[in-house]
C-alpha cells in the first residue's frame, strides 16, 4: 500500500494510540478529492508526547481529528488501547470521544459564552453521568491543577477572561474527563508570546505529574521540540520523518525537517542563513501531488528515483525513521563479526 510504511511503529503495551495507515480525503470541486492525509502511520506511548510539525495545509489537524473520526478516515486504523475506533458505532464512538480530548488554537470557540465557566467545566461531567455530586469539588480540583483559583474566575463568563486564562479553562474542561489521550492543536499559536511559554509550562507540569499522553501539532518546530519527547514531520499528507525531539533538532536526516529548523528565526539579525537568501519554493497542490517523493519538486537533492519511486521508512539509528532515498544522515554500517569492537 502507498505510504510511509510502518517499519517505525513500536510493539509495546504501552502503546496507547496506534494509527495505521491512516488516509482522509476531502471532496474538492470538479468532482477531485483533496488527500489531506496520505497513509500515515504513528504511534504513541503513555506519557509520551507526539509532536506534529509541517507547514500550513500539510494535514496535522486533519490527522488528529480523525483520530477522533472527525470526520472518520477513508481508510486506515486507529486503535487506542487495542480498540479499533474507525470500526465503533457512533453511539460507541461518541462515549470513545470522552477518553480523547482535543484542545484548539481558539480557547474562546470551544467555551460557552453564555455559560460561567464553571458550569462549562462541569458540563461534560453531568452529561456524561459522572458527576456524582461531586462535581463542583472536582472543577475546584482541576481549576487548582490548571493554575486557577476556582473562587476567582468560577463564576465569569468566557468574555470576562483573558486569552490565557480561556485557554487553561480549556485545558481544564479537558482534564476532567481524565483523558487516556490529549490532543492539542497550536494551542497557543492564538496567544500573547509571553502567555505562550505559560500554557506551555503548564501541558508540561500535568504530563508530568498525571502522566498525560498527547499529540501536540504546531507549524512551528520550536514550539514543538520543546514540548515533545518525539517529533513526526509531515509533508503534504505524508509523514517525512519521526525522531525524539532532540535528533530531528540536531541531526535532521530529511532534507525538509533541515529546511524547517533553517526557518526558525535566527537571535542575532547579522548571522544570515543560506536558505533564507533565495525565496522558499512553492508548495504542490494536494489535490495534484508530485509523484513518488512528495517533497522532490523543493529539494535540493533530488534524483531521477525520488519522481518514480515514494520512499518507505527506514531506520537511521535507533527510534530515527526518515522516508527518504537521499537523507542526510545515513544508515550506519551494520559492523560484521571480523571488524574489532571499540575502535
Ligand atoms: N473540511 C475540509 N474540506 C476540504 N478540504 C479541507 C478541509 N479541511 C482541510 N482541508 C484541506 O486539507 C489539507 C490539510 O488541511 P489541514 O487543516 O489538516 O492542515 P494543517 O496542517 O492543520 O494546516 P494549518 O497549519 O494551516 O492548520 C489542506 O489542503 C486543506 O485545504
Ligand atoms: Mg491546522
Amino acid at each position: 500500500m502507498a505510504g510511509s510504511g510502518t517499519a517505525h511503529l513500536r510493539a509495546d503495551d504501552d502503546v496507547i494510540l496506534r494509527v495505521e495507515h491512516l488516509q482522509v480525503e476531502y471532496p474538492a470541486k470538479a468532482g477531485l478529492k483533496v488527500q489531506a492525509v496520505a497513509g500515515i502511520s504513528f504511534d504513541i506511548r503513555k506519557g509520551e508526547t507526539l509532536g506534529f510539525v509541517g507547514e500550513s495545509g500539510c494535514g496535522k489537524s486533519t490527522t488528529g481529528r480523525a483520530v477522533l473520526q472527525l470526520p472518520s478516515p477513508t481508510a486506515g486504523s486507529v486503535l487506542v488501547q487495542g480498540k479499533d475506533l474507525t470500526k465503533l458505532s457512533s453511539r460507541d464512538m461518541r462515549r470513545e470521544r470522552t477518553r480523547l480530548q482535543m484542545i484548539f488554537q481558539d480557547p474562546m470557540s470551544s467555551l460557552n459564552p453564555r455559560r460561567r465557566i464553571r458550569d462549562s467545566i462541569r458540563e461534560p461531567l453531568t452529561i456524561w453521568g459522572r458527576d456524582r455530586g461531586d462535581g463542583r469539588q472536582k472543577v475546584d480540583q482541576v481549576l487548582e491543577q490548571v493554575g486557577l483559583d476556582a473562587a476567582v474566575v468560577g463564576d465569569r463568563f468566557p468574555s470576562e477572561l483573558s486569552g490565557g486564562q480561556c485557554q487553561r479553562i480549556a485545558i481544564a474542561r479537558a482534564l476532567i474527563m481524565e483523558p487516556a489521550l490529549l490532543i492539542c492543536d497550536e494551542p497557543v499559536s492564538a496567544l500573547d508570546v509571553s502567555v505562550q511559554a505559560q500554557i506551555l509550562n503548564l501541558l508540561e507540569d500535568l504530563k508530568e505529574q498525571y502522566g498525560l499522553s498527547m499529540m501536540f501539532i504546531a507549524h512551528d518546530l520550536a514550539v514543538v521540540k520543546n514540548i515533545s519527547d518525539r517529533v513526526a514531520v509531515m509533508y503534504l499528507g505524508k509523514l517525512c520523518e519521526i525522531a525524539d525531539a532532540e535528533t530531528i533538532a540536531k541531526r535532521p536526516a530529511h532534507p525538509y525537517t533541515r529546511e524547517l529548523i533553517n526557518a526558525v528565526p535566527v537571535p542575532d539579525p547579522s548571522i544570515r542563513r543560506r536558505s533564507e537568501q533565495k525565496a522558499p519554493a512553492e508548495v504542490p497542490s494536494p489535490l495534484n501531488p508530485p509523484s513518488g517523493c512528495r517533497f522532490r519538486t523543493r529539494c535540493p537533492r533530488a534524483e531521477a528515483v525520488c519522481a518514480a519511486e515514494e520512499p518507505q521508512f527506514h531506520k537511521i539509528t535507533d527510534g530515527h525513521y526518515v522516508a527518504c532515498h537521499f537523507p542526510l544522515q545515513e544508515t550506519p554500517m551494520v559492523r560484521t563479526s571480523a571488524e574489532p569492537v571499540g575502535v
